[in-house]
């Protein structure tokens, strides 16, 4: 019997590249499923998950067209009780899921009426939502403006302060005995059509059996060969921070327009996002992005406007053709993916982790995670049309 640093000279079960929510998750689980892990994390100014309002909302990211996504995310949603409690357990830090509820609302009969078709939409795929006329809406949320018209309510729906969750899934890895260390890796060590690793920018290599690669909007980069690397660029998003005075809350639940949402969370903190730009990686916050937000937020809540502005940041949703993450085997042995999860990254980690820990431990992976797999997009590498 080894013990875990014997071991891991040997080289560890398993290596992942990425120290956000994906990476971490998928560290954390793997190590409570037995395996030795180490992380290789690059640092935050591009973590996406840093910047996320962590909404864990199902219904309210439903669109027509997205069934595979829609049932990750149910999934998902059901499980994150038991994720962020086991979370909390092995972190023994408080982890602050709250099932706070959603509200989505139309400011005029354009926008009502297409939120009513998309609430038809959920009544048909079984989704939990219920109709409420405008003055119904203000009865729930007075914060609303009175130009609200009518939406529907989401009472599963949850945030999560998704700085604090970063802090307590290190934690849980580091207490489930996961090595997390700074560094970016600058090339993967395939020998014979196998992964056995990688090579940092200071020229250590790190082996693995299995070699994750969660690396967010840089997934689709030049670090993995073409062959298995996945169409993922990067979707901007610009995201405004603010702080209610105690007891000021503008809302009690997350509200949401066509353009924007509120995200209240316990803290008092109430999180504005966000905008949707397809500018490659560029991480400038803009005059007309923190405008846009403001607007749209003070158009819907009008008591946005006296909170205090804490912070204005962009962050990198990676982002695939079909908007559904890639997770699991690639065709190069030893070498799994976990990414792409453009807007649903917080929402989709416990399913992520749970089928990237189940696929590497022979435990059952949940069968929604067959749809994400890395090989849809292979004819695609490939250049066929097949
Ligand atoms: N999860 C919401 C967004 O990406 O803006």
């Amino acid at each position: 019997m080894h013990t875990m640093p014997e071991r891991r000279a040997a080289g560890a079960d398993l290596l992942v590249l990425g120290g956000g929510v994906i990476g971490l998750g998928c560290a954390w689980r793997a190590a409570r499923a037995g395996l030795d892990v180490r992380v290789v994390d690059a640092g935050g100014t591009e973590r996406a998950t840093e910047v996320a309002a962590g909404m864990i909302a199902p219904v309210g990211e439903a669109l027509w067209g997205e069934e595979a996504l829609l049932a990750a995310a149910v999934e998902s949603a059901a499980r994150w009780p038991g994720f962020a409690g086991e979370l909390e357990s092995d972190a023994e830090l408080p982890v602050p899921y709250r099932r706070c509820g959603s509200l989505h609302v139309g400011l005029d009969r354009d926008e009502t009426a297409g939120l009513r078709r998309l609430h038809d939409l959920h009544s048909e795929l079984g989704l939990e939502a219920r109709w409420l006329r405008g003055s119904e809406c203000r009865r729930l949320e007075p914060g609303l403006t009175t130009a609200v018209t009518g939406g529907y309510e989401a009472p599963g729906e949850a945030e999560i302060d998704t700085r604090v969750l970063l802090v307590a899934l290190r934690a849980a890895a580091e207490a489930r005995g996961v090595e997390v260390r700074e560094g970016r890796a600058v090339e993967l060590l395939v020998e014979d059509g196998r992964c056995t690793g990688a090579r940092l920018e200071s020229g250590e290599e790190l082996h693995a059996e299995r070699t994750l690669a969660a690396l967010g909007a840089r997934l689709g980069g030049e670090l993995l060969p073409a062959e298995v690397r996945p169409p993922i660029r990067p979707v901007k998003g610009e995201v405004l921070r603010l702080r209610a005075r105690p007891g000021e809350a503008p809302c009690e639940r997350i509200i949401a327009s066509e353009r924007v949402y509120v995200v209240p969370r316990a803290s008092g903190d109430v999180v504005i996002g966000a905008t949707m730009e397809d500018r490659g990686f560029d991480l400038r916050v803009t005059a007309g992005g923190v405008h846009e937000l403001l607007r749209e937020a003070y158009r819907a809540v009008p008591e946005v406007a006296e909170l205090e502005l804490l912070e204005c940041r962009a962050g990198l949703r990676p982002t695939t053709p079909d908007n559904t993450p890639v997770v699991g085997a690639t065709a190069i042995e030893g070498l799994m993916l976990a990414g792409g999860h453009h807007r649903h990254g917080i929402m989709l980690a416990p399913v992520t982790a749970d089928a990237v820990a189940a696929e590497l431990s022979g435990g059952e992976v949940p069968a929604c995670a067959a749809a994400l797999r890395p090989g849809r997009f292979a004819a695609r590498l490939e250049g066929t049309t097949a």
